[in-house]
């Protein structure tokens, strides 16, 4: 059984991840119909759709369209994979604990916009990504896994973009796995994964 709606906005590199995963993707939605991601889904023939939010008068009518889309599909899971749209409560609520987000910070650190440029300005020594559950609040939610990278001296922007995205690759397919698995619980707002303590990667390679 295909069991994941995958959302998208752009690149697609993370879709990407998931699939060569061989997870069961049974649609790719994206909002923008310039997507490259589009392509990514063409080419390992899962269908895909644009749900334009240029064409809705309000976030409540598109996240409407929206649903209505992933529906058609009946997924266990809605993967948000660089998906670059806030969502209203009510698409929030209606899939809760089972909408997945991957992030490129240590969530609860930049959620939001330009978070490899914040991490510098900062001077964070540690920066990563995260994948979380989806809540209201954005980029918040109970954290399902983390990979953390060490920020060298010589780092820019793209530099940790680079590296963090190879780790988003390595997380985001392992959760999707963990859920569709049945192994995470989560409890007070923290989740945990059946019989696997490895929510946590942390790789020091160049
Ligand atoms: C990733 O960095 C992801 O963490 C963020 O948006 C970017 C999407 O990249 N939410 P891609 O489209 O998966 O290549």
């Amino acid at each position: 059984m295909r069991s994941v709606v995958v959302l998208i906005s752009g690149r697609g590199s993370n879709l990407q991840a998931l699939l060569d995963a061989g997870l069961p993707v049974s649609a790719v939605i994206s909002n923008l119909p310039g997507a490259a991601g589009l392509a990514i889904a063409a080419k390992h023939g899962v269908p895909s759709r644009v749900v334009s939010h240029k064409d809705f008068a309000s976030r409540e009518a598109f996240d409407d369209a929206l649903a209505k889309e992933i529906d058609r599909y009946s997924p266990r899971l809605v993967a948000l994979a660089g998906f670059m749209r806030v969502l209203t409560p009510g698409f929030v609520q209606r899939y809760r604990d089972r909408m997945l987000n991957i992030h490129p910070s240590l969530l609860p650190a930049f959620p939001g916009l330009n978070t490899h440029q914040r991490a510098l300005a900062e001077g964070v020594k540690l920066h990563g990504c995260s994948v979380h559950f989806v809540t209201a609040d954005l980029d918040h939610g109970p954290i399902v896994a983390q990979a953390a990278i060490p920020v060298r001296r010589e780092d820019t922007a793209a530099s940790l973009a680079l590296r963090v995205l190879k780790q988003e690759h390595v997380i985001y397919p392992r959760a999707v796995r963990w859920f569709l698995d049945g192994k995470l619980v989560i409890e007070s707002g923290t989740v945990s994964v059946k019989g696997n303590d490895a929510q946590l990667v942390f790789d020091d390679s160049p």
